[in-house]
């Protein structure tokens, strides 16, 4: 199969849906199974449901909102209602909501009957620039994330801005840090744009993001090496949100904890990648003016250390991740000493 070829086209949908409607049309779709949670069922769905033609059957399938939904079990609940509904390949799953929604769906249509067509609306900041992009689907399993999933792109992603509307500005902030990272790692133009946070602008940075995600996985789609340099503040960012997510489920988002994983991974790069002192310093004001610098102690460190441990881009306990040399340009996989990286967490909290 000709992976590349297959990248699932992207259309940046109006109020109206017209491209939308056109795909449905030429597919000759009657039937649609939407797959929603409680807040895109309420926010999302009614714009969809006015937008798309009446001769259209909308069949809808709510999961509570939350990342535990991400489950096996909520993908059971799909895969009963499709088999009760007759559901063929053919028929279209449509997954109407952020990140939860795209990886639920996405896992569960690519599995039922051996693939389920699919397709991908989605609906926070972090799911239009990054999670609804490149073809990962996922659940969580033994308390691991995304422990399940496969590799499947969607038939096609629709993308409406508007939908961000309704987002507060905290999970707005949550899509923007990957929106940095997408500069950081590939356009230093990008990065002059995205360095304010200026949601006003937001249709012309979310195509760009998108932009520089797909140019980036139609390379590499299987995350063999160029891929990876989309890790870039992931490596800590992730062994942070592990820690928080321990203490309290919404302590701390996703792009909260990435933008401090790329404070402190910008840092290491001065160490081991040429960065100026003077690049990193404006990375880091920048960062700072947008992102509340997470709170903790350094005794913390020893088991943020043990969660990047189990880190699957590691090579025989080494850890590697990816990282800048300057504003635009960046290595996939640089194995980095732990000593460097608890001089990181302990410059990030000096502050
Ligand atoms: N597959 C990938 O490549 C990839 C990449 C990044 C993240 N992810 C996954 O994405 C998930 C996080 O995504 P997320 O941040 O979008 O989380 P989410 O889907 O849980 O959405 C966050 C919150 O926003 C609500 N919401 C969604 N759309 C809304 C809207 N338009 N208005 C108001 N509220 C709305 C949701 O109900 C939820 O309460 C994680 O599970 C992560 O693992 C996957």
């Amino acid at each position: 199969m000709d992976f590349q070829a297959n990248l699932s086209p992207v259309f940046f949908e109006n109020k109206s849906f017209t491209t939308w409607n056109l795909w449905i049309k030429d597919r000759m779709l009657n039937r649609l199974f939407v797959l929603v949670d409680e807040h895109t069922k309420l926010y999302c769905l009614p714009l969809l449901k006015a937008a798309t033609s009446s001769e259209t059957l909308i069949h809808e399938m709510v999961v509570p909102a939350g990342e535990s939904s991400k489950s096996l079990e909520y993908a059971t609940h799909i895969w009963k209602y499709l088999i009760a509904s007759h559901a063929t390949r053919t028929d279209c799953l449509v997954n109407l909501g952020g990140g939860m929604i795209t990886d639920l769906g996405g896992f569960a249509a690519s599995l039922y009957k051996r693939g389920m067509r699919f397709v991908h609306l989605p609906t926070t900041l972090l799911a239009q620039v990054d999670a609804s992009i490149g073809g990962k689907t996922g659940v969580d399993f033994e308390h691991i994330k995304n422990m399940l999933g496969t590799w499947s792109q969607p038939d096609a992603i629709f993308i409406l801005t508007d939908f961000i509307d309704t987002l507060d500005e905290r999970h707005v902030k949550n899509g923007w840090a990957e929106m940095m990272k997408h500069a950081l790692i590939a356009s230093p133009e990008y990065w002059q744009e995205v360095k304010q946070f200026e949601p006003q602008h937001i249709s012309h940075l979310i195509q760009r993001s998108v932009k520089i995600k797909m140019n980036i996985v139609r390379k590499d789609p299987f995350e063999n090496k160029l891929r990876k340099i989309l890790n870039f503040g992931h490596t800590i960012g992730h062994a942070l949100e592990a820690y928080f997510m321990k203490l309290a489920p919404d302590a701390v988002l996703h792009g909260e904890a990435i933008a401090a994983g790329m404070i402190c991974e910008a840092w290491i790069a001065t160490r081991c990648c040429g960065l100026s002192g003077k690049v990193f310093h404006e990375i880091e004001n920048a960062l700072n003016n947008i992102f509340h610098r997470l709170n903790f102690s350094e005794t913390a460190i020893p088991e943020i250390l043990e969660y990047m441990m189990q880190d699957k881009k590691n090579i025989q306990h080494e850890i590697r991740m990816a990282l800048i040399t300057s504003i635009g340009e960046a290595l996939p996989e640089v194995s980095v000493n732990k000593d460097i990286i608890v001089q990181s967490l302990q410059m990030y909290l000096k502050g």
